[in-house]
C-alpha cells in the first residue's frame, strides 16, 4: 500500500508567472520556459526521496511541465512508475495543474508490436503507460521518432484516436525532421488534431533542427519546440572541466554520455571559452545555455533534467535573462565552429 504524505505546494509557485510562461506556438497551452524530464535519475535503482525532492522542487518554483516516456529507466517503465507513487501519492490534488507528457516510438517490448509507429504500438503503449503513472489522461501524447517504414497517415490517426478517446489531450511529436513534421501536420489539421508540439535536442552543442527544416517549419505551422537535453546532458556546466565527478551522469550512469567525450581538451577549452562568457554575463554556463535556447521566439521551453534539487533552482535563474547580444552570439558561434566537426561524431541519443 502506499504511505500517503502530506506535501503542501507553496503558495508562491505562480509568483513569477508572467515570465516563465510562454505559449505553446499557436495553441491554448502554456508551458513553463524551463520544463523537467526524467528520462535518468527515476530508474529503479535511483533514489525515491531524491525523486521526489526533484519533482517538488521543480513544482514549488512554477515548473508545471514533467516529461516522460514509456522506456525511461532503467528499467524500461520504471520512470513512469516512480512518477506514479509520487502522483499518487502527493501529486494527486494538483492534477489540473500539471502538464504531463509521455511517448511511445522506441523499444519498449519484444516482438514486432513494441516499437516504431504503428497504430497497435502507440494505442497500447499509451494504455500501459497510463497504468504505469495512475493517470486517466496524459496531457501530451508524443510519437517518439519517426518511422520510415509505418505510414505517416497511420501514426497520425492512432493520435487522433488518442486524443478523441480522452486519453491524452493534445499530441506531439519528437525527433522529426522539417519535411516529415510539416507532413504530420498536413495530415493533423486535415483531422483536426491538436498536434502541437515538437520536442527535439537543440543546445550551443547541437543545432540539427535549424539545419533539417524542423525550426523553420514549427514556425510556420504554428507549432512549440520543446528543446531537450539543452545543456548537452550536463556538458555545458563546469563539471567535467578537472575530471569526472563521482556524483555525474557519465560515472553513475554513462548509457548516453560517455567519459571519452566529455573530456576532449579542445572541448574542455571550448567549454572554458563558454563559462567566461557566461560570467561576464552575470550567469553560470548552465544558464547561459538554457538562454541561448530560449533567446528564440520560435522554442516554448527547455526540457532539462536534473540529478540534485538545487540544478533545478539554478537552472531556473535563466528566466528574464534570455537577451543576448550580436557580439556574444558570435563569439558563442566562433566557440561552436571551433569543436563543430568534434560534436557531429558524438551525438548519441
Ligand atoms: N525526445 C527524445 O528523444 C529525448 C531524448 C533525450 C532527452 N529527452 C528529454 O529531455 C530531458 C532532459 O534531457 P537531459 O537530461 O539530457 O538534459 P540536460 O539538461 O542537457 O542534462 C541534464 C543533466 O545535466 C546536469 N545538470 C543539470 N543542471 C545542472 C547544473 N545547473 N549544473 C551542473 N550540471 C547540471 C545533470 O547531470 P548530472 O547527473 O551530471 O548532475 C542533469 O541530469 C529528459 O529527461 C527527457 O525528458 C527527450
Amino acid at each position: 500500500m502506499y504511505q500517503f504524505n502530506e506535501y503542501q505546494a507553496s503558495e508562491h509557485r505562480y509568483d513569477d508567472e508572467k515570465i516563465l510562461y510562454k505559449r505553446c506556438g499557436a495553441s491554448g497551452l502554456r508551458l513553463p520556459k524551463v520544463s523537467l524530464g526524467l528520462w535518468h535519475n527515476f530508474g529503479s535503482k535511483d533514489n525515491y526521496d531524491n525523486m521526489k525532492a526533484l519533482i517538488f522542487t521543480a513544482f514549488d518554483h512554477g515548473i508545471t511541465h514533467f516529461d516522460l516516456a514509456n522506456n525511461y529507466g532503467p528499467v524500461y517503465g520504471a520512470a513512469e512508475e516512480n512518477f506514479g507513487r509520487i502522483y499518487e501519492q502527493d501529486l494527486k490534488p494538483y492534477r489540473n495543474e500539471l502538464i504531463i507528457s509521455t511517448k511511445a516510438g522506441y523499444d519498449m517490448w519484444p516482438g514486432p508490436y513494441g516499437n516504431w509507429g504503428s497504430r497497435k504500438y502507440l494505442i497500447s503503449s499509451l494504455d500501459e503507460s497510463l497504468k504505469r503513472m495512475h493517470l486517466e489522461y496524459v496531457d501530451i501524447f508524443y510519437h517518439h521518432r519517426m518511422d520510415p517504414e509505418t505510414p505517416l497517415e497511420e501514426t497520425m490517426l492512432a493520435l487522433d484516436q488518442i486524443v478523441r478517446s480522452g486519453k491524452a489531450l493534445y499530441a506531439g511529436i519528437s525527433n522529426y525532421n522539417g519535411e516529415r513534421a510539416r507532413e504530420a501536420r498536413r495530415i493533423a489539421k486535415e483531422l483536426h488534431l491538436p498536434l502541437i508540439i515538437n520536442q527535439n535536442r537543440y543546445s550551443i552543442f547541437d543545432r540539427t533542427i535549424e539545419e533539417n527544416g524542423l525550426k523553420a517549419c514549427a514556425k510556420e505551422a504554428g507549432m512549440g519546440v520543446i528543446c531537450f537535453s539543452p545543456l548537452a546532458q550536463g556538458e555545458l556546466s563546469e563539471k567535467y572541466l578537472h575530471g569526472i565527478p563521482a556524483d555525474s551522469r557519465v560515472a553513475r550512469d554513462g548509457r548516453f554520455l560517455h567519459k571519452e567525450d566529455v573530456i576532449q581538451p579542445e572541448k574542455l577549452k571550448a567549454i572554458r571559452a563558454l563559462k567566461d562568457i557566461a560570467g561576464e554575463r552575470g550567469q553560470t554556463l548552465p544558464q547561459m545555455a538554457l538562454a541561448w535556447v530560449l533567446r528564440d521566439p520560435e522554442i516554448t521551453s527547455v526540457l532539462i533534467g536534473a540529478s540534485k534539487p538545487e540544478q533545478i533552482v539554478e537552472n531556473l535563474g535563466v528566466v528574464g535573462h534570455t537577451e543576448f547580444s550580436e557580439e556574444e552570439l558570435q563569439r558563442i558561434d566562433a566557440i561552436y565552429q571551433s569543436i563543430a566537426g568534434l560534436l557531429d561524431g558524438h551525438r548519441h541519443v
